[in-house]
């Protein structure tokens, strides 16, 4: 007897080892008004104490008030009743830049605005709140069919959601727009409050904001500091308004109050933001021409422009100082287009696609009426990727490496103001501007430009298009450079950067000047402007219209394709693909183990950064400041264990645009900051791994931690509601 219950303990033992090892990750990015159908009791099963109203609620305050999407492309969440804004160091990287200058370099240095006075307006950049979401499909869908051509079918749902976007914000300062869901199977209207005066409140120096920098980009142990602080001013009614000396900080419908008594691996966490885009329900032929092609086609041609751009970079301070931030951006998506890859080979990714593919068709066969509405989808996707991989292709290189010479999309950026001044009718004032905003164009870009460095892009882009695009369907300039030089791409290079006009700043502003009909000669005729029309010109009549064709086609077979999984599996719950709107994914925090005879443990500490400061590198310098704070232990309230916590791990579903997301405990505090993913499970934008996939986010601690002891910004601390129980 007592043997059996020794057996059954260790069974069970060993069942909650596995358990804990792995079955707390959770896939799905969900609309947070939908959680209180199926995922809240889950939530709640995984730890959640509060309830999906406490998250969503369109009849009280609820967590959803706290978190904007902030800029176009990622999260941010209020921390204080005057609306402090915290968000990644890279996503609030370009506008502190354009704060900046030699003296005052907020980036190198970092800057704590002292009063509310010295918070600095950013022009452009905007947080958006949303206030409600409404289902629509039933308004929609009637409307709607599989027989009509999509160019009809986007009309008629331009015009209901007009309509209906119109009748939901009457009477409102928000704003409405609806999107589609399940690839166009349901839809959904989002009001919002949009918010265009933010302030730039704090940046830690970028030693630690961008600790590690591309070395550690997309990879665990993590010890990067990515935050920031903002803050949104409203008019004197608290409703949204344009910059103005007399705007007062927003007060907010919620913000989210902060724990630091600690965390640990099995806690419940939760994430809000705004996930970019995701491709979960993509037929093998969709996922094999990303492996294929598009991955592969993109990882070849930034390879080259990198290490052009490195190179250079190595050589010359200056060239160092301009390009860097670029340089970042190129290798941001390099380094994750070629993990994806790696991830989908060895975890045979296609293969599993194509036995998913076999069951579906399996499914549309077994009934009449299946076989009849989805019987033929898998045939059509083949004949239509066949046909489209072919203007995938060229517009990649078109795009990425053709337009990757910097010379022809700054060339390109002449052409309004040519076409302003060659029509007669137009508005001599209009011209005026946009010859003032040109002027202003060509010295922005000689500020951060190196010929020397373009040319060697533009040698290198030249050939490798020219090696890798079809005879049939490439530029024809390409063909006529090859005749004229000889194949010698060097050569004609040379003679294009020495000739062209549009590299000489002085003689160009002196045409700019006196700009008229002889000057647009001159420009129109500069080689640098032939080859940028023709391949413009090419990738406008050659291969757009048919990309856009295939696009349309897959899009509508893709559709139905979402729709036959949704009918074969009435049991699962689905979550639509990320498409820029506010989504709740959970899971809890957790180590992993990426591989054979390696563990990823869930959490770093500053024990690590400094562990890893290295004087050669640039990647990882220490500022002297933080390491003073570390010798004398000047933790603060933030210490754990004798160290400051930095970064941890969840399993949750997490893209781009998440970065700033607020990371949440069971009660709804916030914990972390969302800021990455572990290299092993970024395939997670077309296939999601439990075991595999993890969110890397910043420990509210560390945040804390700069904030007060290296930046002395206690009036920020005391503005926020911190809770340490015990
Ligand atoms: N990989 C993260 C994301 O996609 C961080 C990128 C910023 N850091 C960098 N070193 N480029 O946004
Ligand atoms: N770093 C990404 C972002 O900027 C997040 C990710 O792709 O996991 O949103």
């Amino acid at each position: 007897m007592g043997k059996s219950v020794n057996c059954l303990h260790l069974l069970s033992l060993n069942f909650l080892l596995l358990f804990s090892n792995y079955s707390f990750a959770k896939e799905g990015m969900w609309l947070p008004n939908l959680l209180g159908h199926v995922n809240e009791a889950e939530m709640k099963d995984l730890g959640m104490k509060i309830s999906a109203d406490d998250i969503y609620s369109i009849n009280h305050t609820s967590l959803k008030d706290a978190v904007v999407q902030f800029g176009g492309g990622c999260t941010g969440e209020l921390i204080s009743s005057q609306s402090l804004l915290l968000t990644n160091h890279h996503c609030g990287f370009s506008q502190i830049q354009s704060l900046s200058t030699l003296e005052k370099n907020y980036i190198k240095d970092g800057y704590w605005a002292k009063s509310f006075e010295e918070e600095l307006p950013c022009p452009g950049l905007t947080a958006t709140f949303i206030i409600e979401i409404r289902n629509v499909s039933e308004q929609i869908l009637p409307f709607i069919s599989d027989t009509m051509s999509e160019m009809k079918r986007q009309s008629v749902i331009k015009l209901i959601t007009d309509n209906l976007e119109k009748a939901a914000i009457s009477g409102t300062h928000y704003k409405a727009f609806t999107k589609s869901f399940y690839q166009g199977n349901e839809f959904y209207l989002f009001i919002t409050e949009v918010f265009t005066d933010i302030r730039f409140v704090g940046v830690a120096p970028k030693a630690i904001g961008n600790f590690g920098s591309d070395t550690d980009n997309w990879m665990w142990p993590r010890h990067t500091g990515d935050f920031s602080l903002f803050r949104i001013y409203a008019g004197k009614d608290n409703h949204p308004a344009d910059y103005s000396k007399e705007n007062k900080p927003f007060s907010p419908r919620y913000f989210l109050p902060i724990n630091i008594s600690g965390i640990k691996e099995g806690d419940f966490a939760m994430i809000m933001g705004f996930p970019g885009k995701t491709n979960e329900y993509l037929p093998a032929e969709g996922l094999e021409m990303v492996y294929s092609q598009t991955n592969a086609d993109k990882v070849r041609i930034r390879e080259q422009r990198l290490k052009i751009w490195k190179e250079a970079m190595g050589t010359n301070d200056t060239i160092q100082l301009n390009y860097s931030a670029k340089y970042r951006t190129l290798a941001n998506y390099y380094k994750k287009w070629s993990l994806e890859n790696q991830n989908l080979r060895k975890h045979e990714s296609i293969l599993k696609r194509k036995g998913f593919d076999k069951q579906f068709l399996e499914w549309t066969l077994a009934d009449s009426m299946r076989r009849a509405e989805f019987g033929n989808l898998l045939n059509d996707f083949s004949e239509i990727y066949s046909k489209g991989k072919v203007f995938g292709h060229a517009l990649d290189y078109t795009s990425e490496s053709l337009m990757g010479i910097e010379l022809l999309n700054y060339v390109l950026s002449f052409k309004k103001l040519i076409e302003l001044r060659r029509n007669i009718h137009a508005d001599e004032k209009e011209v005026e501007v946009q010859l003032e905003k040109t002027k202003k164009m060509v010295n922005g870009f000689f500020k951060s430009y190196s010929k020397s460095t373009d040319k060697k892009v533009c040698f290198s882009m030249l050939k490798l298009s020219d090696e890798n695009m079809s005879d049939s369907l490439r530029p024809d300039i390409l063909v006529r450079i090859k005749n004229d030089f000889s194949g010698d791409f060097m050569k004609y290079t040379e003679e294009l950067y020495s000739k062209t006009i549009f590299l000489k700043q002085e003689k160009l502003l002196s045409m700019l000047n006196n700009f008229g009909s002889v000057e647009i000669k001159k420009l129109t005729k500069d080689p640098a402007w032939k080859l940028a029309i023709n391949i413009q010109d090419f990738q406008k009549e050659k291969i757009q219209p048919s990309y856009n064709a295939f696009v349309q086609g897959s899009a509508k077979l893709l559709r139905k394709y979402m729709e036959g999984i949704l009918q074969m599996d009435t049991v699962k719950q689905f979550y639509p693909d990320a498409n820029s709107t506010l989504r709740v994914t959970y899971g809890s925090i957790q180590g992993m183990n990426p591989r054979d005879g390696v563990i990823y443990k869930w959490q770093t500490n500053l024990d690590g950064l400094i562990e890893k400061g290295n004087l050669n590198d640039d990647d990882f310098q220490v500022p002297e400041k933080l390491k003073e704070l570390y010798a004398t232990r000047n933790f603060g309230q933030y210490e754990s264990n004798g160290s400051v916590p930095l970064a941890f791990l969840t399993s949750t579903q997490t893209t781009g645009g998440n970065s700033g997301s607020p990371v949440l405990n069971d009660k709804g505090e916030l914990i972390g900051t969302s800021f990455d993913r572990a290299s092993e499970g970024v395939m997670s934008d077309y296939v999601f791994d439990e075991k595999l996939t993890r969110t890397i986010s910043l420990d509210i601690r560390f945040t804390l931690f700069i904030i007060e002891k290296l930046g002395g910004a206690d009036r920020l601390i005391q503005e926020m509601k911190i809770i340490k129980d015990k």
